[in-house]
């Protein structure tokens, strides 16, 4: 892999934060109105990969705070579509809608389950939306916050009433479950989550503030050779990384810590108010690490800054939906509170996106 881990530095670099362009131009809100997520039957725990290569429970919950994830596996029909349907069929149903009144579904993934059709097509048709636009958005793991922008936009915008995103990816696809693929076999599991998103005539629902960066100088640093011309110079091919995730771990962790205390400090200054004004940050989970280390940067008790890591790993577009699900169905996100849902990834990628709910 390669070695320099100077990503951090270039991309955490002072950038403008977009406003809401409709701000005062429409007389449209939009509500987060459903949410609902799915994972796989199949649960692995740190002492079952203890038996596939040689790691630790100790090693990966002290690195990581991992201590369980979900893969798929192909006999049950667990697809990228069948786990991006189930979680939609939930989060219909929790808005009190029927799959006729989706107008659009958005999917953000990096493992679709063929380059053609899209997973949204998938969903959309098993859902029986009656010819909703689908479309697909790669952003990997910041890709679920990249569509709640866009989607947000959409409807505030008037053109379309009520959208379905979703994030759903089988990243274990791409993983090497042997002691030669130790470092990323570890980290991930696979997931859907989706939120339904509805036009309001309460023009004070919404995003506050959003942000989508990328800078793919740091693409060397995470991702998933498929042939060898796309290894980046550095880093000697070899057969059998082919098709798998590449990564240079404390570059990305460098970057990632950086880039969540970044992206918190721009999104709340864009948007006029305080760390402990926000009631949830939702964040990518990739590391519990990270996640304390934003934690501790802005004095956010536990309560406001959630990990489920430890139950799901890392899930890629997934993550952010899977956690902001749990903490809507236990009751937590209320009328009236304010929400940043935030992540990076590869490519690079990394997005914010503050609503008031
Ligand atoms: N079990 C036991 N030992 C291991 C394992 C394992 N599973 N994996 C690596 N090791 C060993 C290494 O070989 C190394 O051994 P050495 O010192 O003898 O060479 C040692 O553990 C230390 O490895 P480090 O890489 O220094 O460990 P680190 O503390 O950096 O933790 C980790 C590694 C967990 C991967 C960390 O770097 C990290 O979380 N990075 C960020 C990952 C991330 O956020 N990815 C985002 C993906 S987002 C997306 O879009 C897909």
């Amino acid at each position: 892999m390669s070695s320099s881990p100077s990503v951090g530095a270039e991309t955490t670099r002072a950038a403008p934060i977009q406003r809401p362009t409709a701000a005062g131009g429409s007389r449209f809100g939009v509500r987060i109105s459903g949410s609902g997520s799915a994972i796989p039957q199949t649960r692995l725990t740190n002492k079952d990969l203890e038996q596939l290569m040689d790691t630790t429970d100790e090693w990966i919950t002290q690195r990581t705070g991992i201590r369980t994830r979900h893969v798929f596996k192909h006999d049950l029909g667990e697809t990228t579509a069948r786990l991006a349907t189930q979680a939609s069929m939930a989060a219909v149903a929790d808005a009190g809608l029927s799959p006729s009144d989706i107008d659009l579904v958005i999917v953000a993934s990096m493992t679709p389950d063929a380059p053609t059709p899209s997973v949204s097509c998938m969903v959309s048709s098993a859902l029986g939306t009656q010819k909703a636009g689908a479309m697909d958005i790669n952003a990997a793991c910041s890709g679920f916050v990249y569509c709640m922008n866009v989607a947000h936009d959409l409807i505030r915008g008037g053109s379309y009433r009520n959208v379905l995103v979703i994030g759903a990816d089988r990243i274990t696809r791409h993983v090497d479950f042997s002691t030669y693929g130790r470092a990323t076999a570890v980290l991930f599991g696979d997931g859907a989550g989706a939120v339904v998103l509805r036009r309001t005539d309460d023009d004070t629902k919404g995003l506050i503030a959003q942000a989508m960066f990328s800078d793919g100088s740091g693409a060397k640093h995470l991702y998933i050779p498929a042939s060898k011309a796309d290894f980046p110079d550095g880093d000697a091919f070899e057969e059998r990384k082919i098709g798998f995730v590449q990564m240079n771990g404390s570059a990305v962790f460098k970057f990632a810590v950086g880039t969540f205390s970044r992206l918190i400090e721009q999104t709340l200054e864009s948007a006029g108010i305080g760390p402990t004004d926000v009631d949830h940050y939702v964040c990518h989970q990739s590391n519990a690490r990270i996640l304390e280390a934003a934690r501790e940067r802005f004095g956010l008790p536990p309560e406001k800054l959630h990990v489920n890591i430890d139950r799901y790993g890392n899930t890629v577009a997934a993550s952010v939906p899977l956690v902001f699900d749990e903490i809507r169905r236990a009751g937590r996100v209320r009328e009236g509170h304010k929400v940043m849902f935030l992540a990076f990834g590869a490519g690079l990628t990394w997005g914010s996106s503050l609503w008031q709910v």
